[in-house]
């Protein structure tokens, strides 16, 4: 950990942030991990207007990611979203380094290479130790603890997380995470740039899984649990929830993300919780991984694909879906569902983890969800919601259905 903090204000009156605008008080960006998320933001921070220089260990990945770039603002000047010219300046601004040494003092950092602590650690490191004192340093990891990124370098409190979502440029989500040590002015500033870059930031502590990826869990995890039941075929409990509003149902999700992903993050978030029943992954899950039925990509997931085309045993039981929506709540997919998403949510909020403002924000920007669980549960009623919950631990006992402390204090 730290042997000698700064003073917060300090960090902000050595950027002099307030006489300049924050996309000039920060000036140079580097992105370093140029895959698909790395390019991505790269190709934001410079469309943007900055310089952003692109790193990447393996020899011709950022020259790879450069060409990616061009050919994806290409594609927005076809599409008429950006002129020739601003995707010619936008382009140029776009710098590839082939060392960490090369890069000009840069005002953000922002670290997009592998999901492995021990590496990203040392990366910090090594940048701390080149970049300015006043550079801001921050990570997209989708699942590592802030905390733990930080404390490899000496001054944490310029260490952030910086959660964009896939594709960078297209999601107007990001997540911005504090660890313990984040200094105020370092988080107001990012909140800033974010905005002058055209997204929308949420705020999140560092908890496992952050808002998105933790408040999602139950929407994948209730349909498979149903589906495991047998409570009805994949396609119907699919439609049950089209029909409530989701874009997807969420099983086609799963297999859309890839349930390799879906697991890894699930599991994730299970582990860093202390193994939470609330976050268990299903046996389904684990033995389509397994098996390697990992949805579109392989050509079979929880649905059978042929050639690129949508499931192909997809058809909804309409009487069934009649039966169940209003029914019993143990097999009522969307009630059981929202009911768990609302209660995620709130104990969220609950733990002081994030606002209830931002929740809704992340999950309706992040997810496509037709309402954020915040203000659904508002609607429906938390007395109405704790019931539900207390019907499902009573059918099926171990925690998972527990009441947060938030929902059992309103009834
Ligand atoms: P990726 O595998 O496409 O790209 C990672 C890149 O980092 C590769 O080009 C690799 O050569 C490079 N790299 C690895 N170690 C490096 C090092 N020490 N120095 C420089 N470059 C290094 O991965 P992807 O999907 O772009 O993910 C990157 C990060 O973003 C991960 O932390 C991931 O959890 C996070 N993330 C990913 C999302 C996604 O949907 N793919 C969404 C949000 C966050």
């Amino acid at each position: 950990m730290s042997t000698s903090r700064r003073d917060p204000q300090d960090v902000d009156a050595s950027l002099d942030w307030g006489r300049m605008s924050v996309m000039e008080a920060i000036g140079h960006v580097a992105v370093i991990g140029a895959g698909s998320m790395g390019s991505g933001i790269a190709q934001l921070a410079a469309a943007a207007g900055h310089e952003a220089h692109l790193v990447d260990v393996v020899d011709g990945a950022a020259s790879a990611a450069l060409a990616r770039i061009a050919s994806s603002l290409g594609q927005a000047t076809d599409r008429g979203r950006i002129s020739r010219d601003a995707a010619a300046d936008a382009l140029a601004r776009v710098h590839v380094e082939s060392r960490l040494e090369d890069l000009p003092e840069c005002g953000l950092v922002i670290e997009a290479i592998r999901e492995d602590l021990e590496v990203k650690r040392r990366l910090f490191a090594e940048l701390a130790a080149l970049q300015a004192p006043t550079t801001v340093l921050a990570s997209n990891t989708s699942s590592l603890d802030i905390g733990a990124i930080a404390s490899a370098v000496h001054d944490p409190e310029r260490v952030i997380g910086l959660h964009f979502f896939n594709p960078p440029t297209v999601m107007r989500l990001v997540e911005i995470i504090h660890s313990d040590a984040s200094a105020r002015p370092v988080l107001d500033h990012v909140t800033s740039l974010m905005r002058a870059w055209g997204k929308t930031p949420v705020h999140c502590s560092s908890t496992p899984g952050f808002i998105v990826n933790r408040v999602a869990r139950p929407f994948y995890g209730e349909a498979q649990r149903m589906l495991e039941a047998g409570v009805a075929d994949a396609a119907t409990l699919d439609a049950c929830l089209r029909e409530a509003g989701f874009r997807m149902g969420p099983l086609e999700l799963t297999d859309f993300i890839g349930q390799d992903v879906n697991l890894a993050v699930g599991t994730s978030v299970w582990e860093q919780t202390g193994r939470d029943e609330r976050y268990a992954p299903t046996a389904l899950q684990q033995r389509l991984v397994a098996d390697g039925h990992l949805g579109r990509k392989s050509g079979e997931g929880i649905y059978r694909y042929a050639g690129g085309a949508g499931p192909q045993d997809a058809s909804p039981d309409e009487g069934r879906m009649a039966e169940l929506v209003g029914g019993p709540i143990t097999t009522d997919p969307v009630a059981r569902t929202v009911a768990m998403l609302v209660n995620e949510a709130l104990d969220l909020v609950h733990r002081g983890e994030a606002s209830a403002a931002d929740v809704d924000l992340a999950m309706t920007l992040g997810t496509n969800y037709p309402r954020g669980p915040i203000a659904w549960g508002r609607e429906i009623g938390h007395d109405v919601i704790h019931a539900q919950l207390v019907e499902l631990d009573a059918a099926f006992p171990g925690g998972r259905y527990r009441p947060s402390p938030a929902l059992s204090a309103t009834v």
